[in-house]
């Protein structure tokens, strides 16, 4: 649907909006009507280049056409049936996924919050099956982003915030620890627990990313302490980081994954990865849900899962993530540039992130921020080095457009 349809204003649109809806974002100022490739196209013609990809959702592109086409062709078969019927886009799915990482089993979801949900699920049902009825425990990191349900709330580690506060009492057996900080994890270890969940990258509490060593002595300590390790991959799977998964990166094996933004190609679906074993505490009428494996999200995401394998999109990442890194070294006030393949965070000296956004807008460059200094840049994995030198440009122009 579009603005020509409905005989209103661009800013009769907004109007409802803000009468309407609960608005919990800041939004960019214009209406999408198309998203293609790299753009969004506004209500006036307006062409942005997109570098937030829908907040890490984009990989192969806005409206991919081999996952457009996937989509169209399954909407016009089976939309909607429920998991008692077999269906082909789930099963075709469930093996390539299962293949191309590794694992035997998938469960499927319809976003990243929930995905974590059944990786908690699933973790504490294994910790109070095999341990005892109190190994439910579970340790994330300090400044962790897990989502916004209540279990993916509580294991994200930001107390204290916007995030947490007024919302009542957390889930109970959840602590956080420093990021980087082993001793600290190891010392939160007790009979009780059942599993340590990290973010390969952590992407919304400030791009921050971790050493080898520090991913490593993770996985050691689950060894050493009978704990599983989980991965939430929500956003730095399907080759955001410049590998499949963002665990890749690191030399570990997680015996849970969560996953979600990229593997949809834009279509609403999570899922959670494992071994049989760990699978086998989810039985029958354990754990379900109604949209969970929907026809349509499960053939966009068959389609998405080929594309970004088959045309090896994690050595795009790759590549243009270095090339974009060292462009941007340029910029000013500049403290850091991290990240692994274009999953980005350029850290600025100064509190302008947010202004920096809305001078890249006024520019045509869409990008997002996350606290008072870092502008994190998650564009599509195929953007070219033209398109990366526009965005440097801009973003320059940006920064010394802030007095
Ligand atoms: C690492 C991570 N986990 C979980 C989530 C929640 O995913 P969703 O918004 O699909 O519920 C996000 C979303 O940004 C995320 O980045």
């Amino acid at each position: 649907m579009q603005l020509k349809d409905t005989g209103k204003s661009a800013q009769e649109i907004k109007d409802i909006v803000s009468k309407y809806m609960v608005e919990t974002y800041k939004r960019f100022d214009f209406i999408c009507e198309k998203a293609e490739g790299h753009y969004l196209y506004a209500e006036n013609g307006d062409k942005y280049l997109d570098f937030f990809g829908g907040v890490a959702v984009n990989n192969t592109g806005s409206c991919n056409p081999k996952v457009v086409a996937a989509v169209k062709e399954q909407v016009e078969q089976v939309m909607h049936t429920f998991n008692y019927p077999y269906t082909v886009p789930q099963a075709m799915l469930a093996e390539r996924v299962c293949t191309t990482l590794g694992f035997d089993k998938i469960f499927y979801q319809n976003s990243g919050t929930e995905a974590n949900e059944a990786m908690i699920k699933m973790a504490r049902k294994y910790g109070i099956e095999k341990k005892g009825p109190n190994a439910y425990h579970i340790i994330t990191g300090k400044g962790s982003f897990h989502g916004r349900t209540f279990g993916a709330l509580s294991a994200t580690g930001q107390p204290g915030t916007v995030l947490h506060n007024n919302f009542g009492p957390m889930l109970e057996g959840f602590t956080y620890a420093e990021f980087g900080n082993l001793a600290e994890y190891e010392s939160q270890i007790t009979e009780n627990t059942c599993a340590i969940m990290f973010e390969p990258i952590q992407a919304e509490g400030g791009v921050k990313v971790p050493t080898k060593e520090f991913i490593q002595g993770l996985e050691a300590l689950c060894k050493k302490h009978n704990l599983l390790l989980l991965a939430d991959e929500i956003q730095t799977g399907w080759c955001r980081t410049g590998e499949t998964m963002g665990y890749m990166n690191f030399g570990v094996k997680p015996d849970i994954i969560s996953m979600a933004k990229g593997i949809g190609g834009g279509m609403p679906i999570g899922a959670i990865c494992c071994n049989d074993e760990v699978a086998s505490v989810f039985t029958l009428g354990t754990h379900g849900t109604t949209y969970g494996g929907n026809s349509v999200c499960c053939a966009a995401a068959y389609a998405q899962v080929g594309v970004l394998m088959d045309d090896n999109y994690s050595a795009k990442a790759k590549e243009m993530g270095a090339y974009i890194m060292e462009k941007l070294q340029s910029v000013p006030k500049l403290k850091e540039v991290r990240g692994y393949g274009l999953l980005i965070g350029v850290e600025l000296t100064e509190a302008i992130s947010v202004q920096v956004k809305e001078e890249a807008i006024k520019r045509k460059l869409l990008t997002t921020s996350i606290g008072t200094n870092i502008v994190r840049l998650t564009p599509p994995l195929t953007i070219t080095k033209a398109e990366c030198d526009e965005a440097v440009n801009i973003l320059t122009e940006a920064i010394n457009a802030i007095q």
